[in-house]
């Protein structure tokens, strides 16, 4: 996993991507590895979650537009070894500027700082469009968080026909890194059966780590900072420890 740009994604919402983000990041700060997040998502919820505000133009539009250079851009967060370059609804007008130079202009924002960082996490607007597009086309590989429901398949499907999209037309080495299970409820009917159909029928890796439902994922958000950092000893900071761990040692 280290010196790559990993994109956190899927085209459903709400599935965990930004929790995934922001507590991979953590954790991978701790190691210590150096780690920077670019929220792609005009929600900017892994700004806030990074325990920044969302307000301006955010670092990632501007940036990307060339109104400052990405090193001006870059903040520090309170999480240990982890930077950010931060979003606002700001970022939609990226999309809508055209695909092919949004793309051009993000890569070379992301050349010009990647020496610095071990791993650059993408953390994307749930959707297919725009913005999931360009931040997959400047990406190495892509993870999945997904939860176990029959519905989160769906997701999944689409969030994979966006991949070999974005393959066709820009970026044909880029690749799926895996899914995680997230939110995981170990009594729910379809719990168990889900990564087995990721397997089966997408072909696709599914960490063996899965990450619990925990309440201490709403406190931390609204403290604005990691699981790790609030309650390392919850069952959701372990398992994004596990899951870190089992990343590092596999990607
Ligand atoms: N392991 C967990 N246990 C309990 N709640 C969780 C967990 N992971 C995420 N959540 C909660 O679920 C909601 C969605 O999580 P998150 O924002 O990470 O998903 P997302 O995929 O980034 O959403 P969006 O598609 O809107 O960007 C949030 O309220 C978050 O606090
Ligand atoms: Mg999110």
């Amino acid at each position: 996993m280290k010196n790559q740009i990993l994109a956190i994604a899927n085209q459903k919402g709400g599935v965990g991507k930004t929790t995934t983000a922001i507590n991979l990041a953590s954790v991978l700060g701790l190691i210590p590895l150096r780690c920077l997040v670019v929220d792609v998502d005009p929600q900017g919820n892994a700004t806030t979650g990074l325990g920044h505000v969302v307000a301006g133009e955010g670092g990632t539009f501007r940036m990307a537009t060339g109104i400052e250079e990405p090193q001006q851009v870059i903040t520090k967060t309170r999480e240990a070894g982890v930077d950010l370059v931060s979003a606002c609804s700001f970022l939609e007008r990226l999309a809508e500027q055209g695909e092919a130079s949004g793309i051009r202009a993000l890569r070379s924002c992301l050349e010009q700082v990647e020496t610095y960082y071990d791993l650059i996490l993408l953390d994307c607007p749930p959707s297919a469009g725009g913005l999931t597009r360009m931040a997959l086309a400047v990406a190495d590989g892509v993870l999945i968080p997904t939860q176990s429901e029959p519905y989160a398949l769906e997701g999944v499907q689409g969030i994979l026909q966006v991949i070999s999209n974005v393959q066709r037309d820009h970026k044909p080495e880029l690749r799926v890194a895996g899914t995680v299970l997230t939110m995981f409820e170990p009594e729910q009917p379809f719990a168990w059966e889900m990564a087995s159909h990721l397997r089966h029928r997408y072909g696709l890796k599914v960490w063996d780590t899965v990450i619990p439902r925990d309440s201490v994922v709403a406190k931390a958000a609204a403290l604005g900072r990691s699981v790790i950092k609030t309650e390392p000893c919850s069952r959701a900071a372990l398992s994004y420890i596990e899951l870190a761990r089992e990343i590092l040692d596999h990607e």
